[in-house]
């Protein structure tokens, strides 16, 4: 079960502080919640870090809960995979994408802007 991890500080450029580097998995997401959305932050295979909508597009899964590999997250409950860098789904039974979010690296932490949407 992933916690939802507090957004502990400021506003930079439009972009929100979500976590440390080092809060995250060396593969896998963490769950966090930034102005009631609830975002999961993902570290991919290759060491990419994104942020997506945490809520499958099929059902009301969280997506930080499945497993990530090469540049995609899969949802656990019925196999979904979803692209990190574009959202889309490239297995079903899901067939819509889910929002991908613009991610800055700087000091350690890791910042997202949830008002763009990539
Ligand atoms: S709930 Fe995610 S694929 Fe069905």
């Amino acid at each position: 079960m992933t916690e939802a991890t507090a957004v502990t500080a400021g506003v930079t450029d439009g972009y929100v502080r979500v976590c440390s580097v080092e809060d995250l998995p060396t593969v896998g997401a963490v769950q966090v919640e930034i102005d009631g959305k609830v975002l999961a932050v993902v570290r991919d295979s290759a060491g990419d870090i994104h942020a997506i909508d945490d809520t499958c597009s099929h059902a009301n899964v969280s997506l930080s809960e499945g497993d990530v590999e090469g540049g995609a997250i899969e949802c656990w409950l019925h196999g979904s995979r979803f692209d990190l860098r574009t959202g889309e789904p490239t297995s079903p039974p899901a067939i819509t994408p889910i929002a991908v979010y613009p991610v800055k690296i700087n000091g350690g932490d890791v910042f997202v802007s949830v008002t763009k949407e990539n």
